[in-house]
């Protein structure tokens, strides 16, 4: 290990199962580099499918135990987890942003974020509240019971490596259920330190067990054929998303599916264009365009367009890139050449379609993975850009005649995650909220993300919400209990 935390004791290069931590049954490691400067921080075990299956088995016999804790327990022990994460959130972050690229201060946000669903969950986990039922018949009375799922398998993607484990584990574990965790195989060292930080908060040993690994088919496989693993809950491509449905109906395992996105940002002629500008500016250019809920595509009145281009361009143009451990860094790295290559070619797609480059465009002068923000005006839907998902720096502008068109347009799309639109009526506000067909709607806002409420997506974007009190409650069974009395 060659890096500023290697002595922390929070970086661990093994898996973590049942409570030790565990080198992969070949012996095989992967590397972690930075995508800043592409060094190899450290090497990390590579875990197959056979080393799912003893962490499914871990978890299973310490599920046998842990579905009978006290909802206080789990509670106190999610509490403890929230407070050692705070308190290292400095050493957190920094790891987050030394194999992932986001700036420091999204990755301390990251770490705040992630530790706020430990928060929500302690509180939640005392509040799973079964039914009794006004009776059918005077002779006997009706009982309903939520009780855990039994073993999670959670697969989670690199963009989030704090926040998308701890959004599943958290109600996961609040519900009492045990959990085998997939993380990334670019981000394992933020997954690691959360293990670590759980031992100490007092997760029991199986409880929560991660399993790092570049073969993501065989631990998902081991996830989908194994009886003991109730459900299973992924975040990532819609495309791998479909596999995972399919698999999970060979034995009619439960699953929830946090998929891509394809979010419009709809700016109305009577928006505050100001507020619309740093709105655009959060949602779209947050850890480099690399969230599912990123505006994908602005939709613009076109009686405001050239207004809100020019202030819009002034803005991003502004925008510094570089290593996110740099202070005042706006945007870090993309994560991989290969998500480089994408974005280049949706540019050139749109700008042989006619589109025009008003920044940006290219690669940074920084070289590796950095890419200028870039603003793309004059697009249409025939291109690329306006319809597949970017998941980089880009921001493609069209423009709408009528309220009637925008919504259409934002609605043209088999995702439906989320949507943003800026305007200043109160009867537009209900309209156009009630007519996006998007789980999610930022009104007067680019940031829309807490522990609070439900996030997920309709049409493919996904199945289930995590968050909020609706997220707990894909972790339990319902158990109708019918009993005689006289
Ligand atoms: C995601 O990109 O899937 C999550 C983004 C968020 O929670 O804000």
């Amino acid at each position: 290990m060659n890096f500023e935390l290697a002595s922390s004791e929070l970086v661990n290069q093994r898996g973590y199962i049942g409570g030790e931590w565990t080198n992969a049954r070949s012996g095989k490691e992967m590397e972690v580099r930075n995508p800043a400067t592409g060094e190899l921080l450290t090497r990390v075990a590579d875990m197959s499918g056979e080393d799912a299956a003893s962490a499914i088995a871990a978890a299973a016999h310490a599920f046998s135990s842990w579905k009978f804790s006290l909802a206080s327990e789990r509670a106190a022990v999610l509490k403890n987890w929230n407070r050692l994460l705070l308190e290292n959130e400095e050493v957190v972050a920094r790891l987050l942003t030394l194999e992932q690229g986001k700036p420091l201060a999204e990755s301390r946000s990251e770490v705040r974020y992630a530790a706020a669903f430990m928060e929500w969950y302690s509180e939640e986990a005392k509040r799973l509240n079964g039914e009794i039922l006004p009776t059918y018949d005077k002779t006997k009375r009706l009982l309903v019971l939520r009780q855990p799922v039994g073993v999670v398998g959670t697969i989670t993607p690199w963009n989030f490596p704090a926040a998308m484990i701890t959004r599943k584990v958290a109600p996961a574990i609040a519900a009492g259920c045990t959990v085998v965790s997939k993380p990334a195989p670019q981000t394992p060292l933020t997954a690691l330190a959360l293990a670590y930080l759980g031992e100490k908060a007092g997760l029991p040993a199986g409880v929560f067990n991660v399993v790092p690994g570049l073969d993501a088919i065989a631990i998902a496989d081991a996830f989908t054929n194994d009886e003991h693993v109730a459900k299973i809950s992924f975040t990532g491509s819609t495309a791998v998303g479909k596999k995972l449905m399919a698999a999970c109906a060979r034995k009619i395992k439960r699953i929830s599916l946090e998929l891509g996105g394809n979010a419009p940002f709809i700016i109305f002629d009577d928006a505050d264009l100001e507020a619309a500008v740093l709105g655009a500016i959060q949602s779209k250019f947050r850890n480099t365009g690399q969230t599912c809920v990123c505006a994908n595509r602005f939709l613009v009145d076109r009686k405001v367009v050239k207004a809100f281009e020019s202030r819009f361009v002034e803005a991003v143009s502004k925008l510094s890139v570089g290593n996110g451990l740099v202070a005042g860094i706006d945007q870090g790295p993309m994560i991989s050449e290969e998500a480089v290559r994408k974005v280049e070619e949706q540019i050139s797609d749109a700008c042989r379609k006619g589109a025009s480059v008003l920044c940006g465009g290219h690669r940074h002068s920084l070289g590796g993975s950095f890419f200028q923000p870039t603003v793309l005006s004059d697009v249409n839907p025939s291109m690329r850009v306006a319809s597949e998902e970017t998941f980089g720096p880009v921001a493609p502008i069209q423009t709408f005649e009528s309220d009637e068109q925008a919504i259409e347009i934002a609605n043209d799309t088999r995702a439906g995650l989320a949507a943003y639109f800026y305007t200043q009526s109160i009867e537009r506000y209900w309209r156009v909220s009630e007519r996006l067909e998007y789980g999610i709607v930022g009104h007067n806002t680019g940031l829309i993300s807490t522990e609070i409420a439900p996030f997920g997506g309709m049409k493919e974007s996904g199945l289930g919400r995590e968050g909020s009190h609706h997220g707990i409650l894909d972790y339990t069974e319902l158990k109708y209990i019918c009993s005689r009395v006289s």
